[in-house]
């Protein structure tokens, strides 16, 4: 497995084509290093398909549709060097390749979606190089995840009433997507029509999404953001202070149940009780009609010691143990829009999701 570090220039104005987190470049697979952000802006240049499974386990990259992006590009990395190896018997080796992949996180079902969708095209590969296909459809899963931020960006802002104030939680912006952003798409739109006029964004405990991520890809937009601890959101609600809650998902089961970074739950109920809408910004690759309701979903746990320690450092006393898991499960009744690329379904249930869908 080989990760190498790599300095670059990062920033892009929203002109271009804001932060880019994923880069295919002298023929490799580039990633932004989400760990070290914001006071670090490091690329890693990542050499094989286990380095891009690494990559996803530990954080490097992180969001569902950036995971599902890298996870495309991975498939390139094995089938380049399964092909190499031994172009007569590469699928074999390249079908365990996959299979190592996908299991690198399990909420997010971008993962498997993009694995699938890259799997199926092996299977109709003749014996030549299969690498300039696969590369061809990595790419378009990429260009196309861009393009289903900006459109949800004008389908979301469209809901929002002029001179609005929103929160959201965790990072869902260009850090986690191809470029652009599901929620953060939403909120880039809604500030450049005047429709949102003020942004709170949730710290984000344990990783601290909201203000090493999020907080930092707006400021370079020029967008103004205030960070809260995530137990303030209830209170900035009964202040009257915002009219939206807007966030991502990992995961949108059948029944519009949604699977999003932990304390997103106590944020809609929160929400519920003080009559703030919440909106769910995601593409139609994290809907997973196989999965009935919020239910099925997996959640995922995550070491104790994000909790335990801050910044490397132990802050809790040494006989105590944590609880982590990292994402959780909004249920339909408390969502006003889901928001996809297809589409809006608001008050989202069975039958909203799957016209959307089928669309
Ligand atoms: O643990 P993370 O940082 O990968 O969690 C990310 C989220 O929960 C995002 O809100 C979600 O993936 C949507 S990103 C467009």
């Amino acid at each position: 497995m080989s990760i190498r570090p790599h300095q670059e220039q990062v920033l892009s104005s929203i002109a271009q084509e804001t932060i880019q987190p994923i880069r295919w470049q002298n023929d490799g697979l580039r990633l932004l290093d989400q760990r070290v952000l914001p006071e670090q802006v490091v690329y890693l240049d990542i050499d094989d398909v286990y380095a891009a499974a690494a990559a996803i386990t530990d954080m490097v990259v992180r969001g569902a549709p950036a995971i599902g992006i890298t996870a495309a590009y991975g498939v390139v990395l094995a089938a380049r060097q399964r092909f190499q190896e031994n172009s007569a018997t590469w699928r074999e080796k390249v079908d365990a390749d996959l299979q190592y992949l996908k299991s690198a996180r399990p909420t997010a079902i971008n993962l498997a979606w993009a694995v699938g969708h890259m799997a199926r095209l092996i299977e109709t590969l003749t014996d030549v190089d299969p690498v300039p296909q696969l590369l061809a459809a990595a790419q378009q899963i990429h260009a196309d995840d861009i393009a289903a931020n900006r459109r949800m960006g004008e389908l979301g802002a469209a809901l929002i009433n002029p001179s609005s104030a929103v929160l959201t939680h965790c990072n869902a912006g260009a850090l986690a997507t191809g470029g652009y952003g599901t929620a953060l798409g939403v909120i880039r739109a809604g500030v450049s029509q005047g429709r949102i006029t003020q942004v709170y964004a949730d710290e984000t405990r344990p990783w601290l999404q909201g203000s090493r991520l999020t907080a930092w890809e707006l400021s370079q937009d020029d967008i103004p953001v205030s960070l809260i601890v995530d137990g303030a959101a209830a209170w900035l609600m009964k202040q009257g202070k915002i009219q939206w809650l807007i966030v991502g998902s990992d995961r949108i089961a059948a029944n519009g149940d949604v699977a999003n970074k932990i304390g997103t739950y106590s944020a809609a109920v929160a929400a519920h009780h003080h009559g703030v809408k919440v909106m769910v910004v995601a593409p139609t690759s994290t809907v997973d009609m196989e999965t009935a309701s919020g239910e099925a979903i997996p959640i995922e746990s995550r070491p104790e010691d994000e909790l335990l320690c801050i910044g490397g450092k132990r802050v809790a006393p040494a006989a105590v143990g944590a609880w982590n898991p990292v994402f959780d499960i909004t249920p339909a009744e408390l969502i006003a829009a889901i928001v996809t690329e297809k589409g809006v379904v608001e008050e989202p249930d069975c039958e909203g999701i799957a016209r959307m869908m089928n669309t």
